[in-house]
């Protein structure tokens, strides 16, 4: 029988019977393609292998105290940073998918991590991307050698498995699941019924052989193969790998962990020998930072237990447009436009006639209102065109009334202010907790927006 078409969106994997220029799950434009039912490993042929298997089994639930269960197993990938995102390490026979922009080196730290791998582990590492040849090279590149580590490149999923029924690894390294494909379903490579297919098996793989798998998944823009939010209910792990292609500094942080939480980020920067680990962050984001510009000022924010300090600039410039423009990079849109209009009103600056950017720097996105004082003081800055001191930080919430409110973690934030040599911090006066005395750093509290604009820039 002819089977029926679906439509799946290439960005969340929500099925549709007809076809959509906008997605009604996700909102995302031009993603919804065609897949031929019989196509799809969701369909017919599956369910009957499923009732099939059933035959003289029987279905009971049993209490849950009465289930005995080790602690998960966890073991180190060598990496910290990644262990700190995996939350302490990867689990055995887990499921991880490791997402990110073509080039910005998924498949380096996966081979990267097959050195401390291979010491207690064997490791298969699968790529459809490149011949073995090139991985070798790289591999040398990165210094990566290991007898345990095997190679293989191939794309088809069946010799895969058979690959993996062979060498029997305790590692399996996928690169990536756009190029791996199910021959006997008829769509392409990449589509979301093969995507999902070839991602259920290796599900399989892992849950019943105990196999850890680390999965590689393109997140591609136009949505012409399917990228890896449409397998994130299916897998343990879902890391993404992010940061500007022209700069050096990646970021990893989890979108999902079944095993830990998803707050930590992991910081990596790209040298010619591979990814080197950045235990110091703040440092990092705080690098080249222009002394005595106006327009900038630095805040504390909390990534998972960890404080960063992160640099937020902004300009504004009187507009030539009926309407300002208003963008803001790594910063919540409607946080900024709220901000600047509590300037406006409470501050008493004219900032609505002004267009406004704002941007935090080196690829990190904040999503704290402890963040808001920091975000003030710079478009402050910028439009009265005076500088903040680069001896200076700010941490605060601000409120409609531009109220200043206490943040959490108040002295963790401090100490890092503190540990990065600051001499000010401002910070708002009716903080919760009590903080302890931090020489050479003086603590500004104020509790207002005006108050925080006359201390720090003088007006
Ligand atoms: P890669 O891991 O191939 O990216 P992905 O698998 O995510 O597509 O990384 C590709 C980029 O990394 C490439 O542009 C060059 C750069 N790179 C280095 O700068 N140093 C290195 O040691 C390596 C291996 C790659
Ligand atoms: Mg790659």
């Amino acid at each position: 029988m002819k089977g029926k078409s679906m439509f799946y969106c290439t960005e969340c994997g929500n099925e549709t019977a007809k076809w959509a220029g906008r997605c009604p799950a996700c909102g995302a434009w031009n993603t919804i393609v065609e897949q031929p039912q019989g196509a799809v490993g969701t369909g017919k042929g599956k369910k009957s292998t499923g009732s099939g298997k059933r035959l003289g089994r029987i279905v009971k639930a049993i209490p849950l105290t009465e289930i005995e269960t080790e602690e998960e197993l966890r073991f180190s990938t060598g990496m910290g940073e990644l262990d700190r995102v995996l939350g302490g390490g990867a689990v055995k026979g887990s499921l991880v998918l490791v997402g990110g922009a073509p080039g910005i080196g998924k498949s380096t730290l996966m081979l990267q991590i097959c050195q401390t791998l291979c010491d207690f582990a064997k490791v298969l590492y699968i790529s459809g991307e490149e011949s073995v040849g090139q991985l070798k090279m790289r591999a040398r590149r990165l210094g990566v050698v290991g007898e345990k580590l095997y190679v293989l490149s191939e794309t088809d999923l069946d010799d895969v498995l058979e690959a993996v029924e062979q060498e029997r690894p305790d590692i399996l390294i996928i690169d990536s699941i756009q190029t791996l494909y199910n021959s006997t379903l008829d769509s392409a490579p990449g589509s979301v019924g093969q995507v999902k297919d070839c991602t259920l098996k290796l599900m399989e793989l892992a849950k019943g052989e105990g196999v850890t798998v680390f999965v590689i998944g393109h997140v591609n823009k136009e949505g012409s193969i399917a990228g890896p939010k449409v397998l994130e209910h299916m897998v343990d792990c879902v890391l993404y790998f992010e940061g500007d292609q022209h700069m050096s500094y990646r970021i990893l942080r989890a979108a999902k962990n079944r095993f830990g939480a998803t707050n930590e980020i992991g910081v990596f920067e790209m040298q010619g020998d591979g990814l080197a680990e950045v235990e110091n962050p703040s440092q990092m984001l705080l690098s080249g930072r222009p002394e005595d510009a106006p327009g900038t000022c630095v805040t504390c924010v909390m990534e998972g237990n960890r404080p960063v300090l992160a640099e937020i600039q902004a300009l504004l410039a009187p507009t030539s447009f009926s309407v300002p423009r208003r963008s803001s990079n790594g910063f919540d849109y409607n946080r900024a436009a709220m901000l600047i209009a509590v300037l406006e009103k409470r501050g008493g600056l004219k900032v609505s006639v002004c267009d406004s950017y704002l941007n935090i720097i080196g690829g990190l996105s904040l999503d704290e209102p402890a963040a808001d004082l920091a975000a003030i003081l710079a478009l402050a800055s910028s439009y009265l065109d005076q500088s903040v001191s680069g001896d200076l930080a700010a941490i605060g919430e601000v409120g409609l009334t531009g109220e200043l409110r206490s943040v959490d973690q108040l002295s963790q934030r401090l100490s890092e202010v503190h540990r990065l040599g600051f001499r000010r911090c401002v910070i708002p006066k009716r903080h919760r907790q009590k903080l302890g005395t931090f020489e050479n750093l003086q603590l500004i509290e104020v509790s207002n927006i005006g108050e925080a604009i006359r201390a720090v820039l003088g007006k």
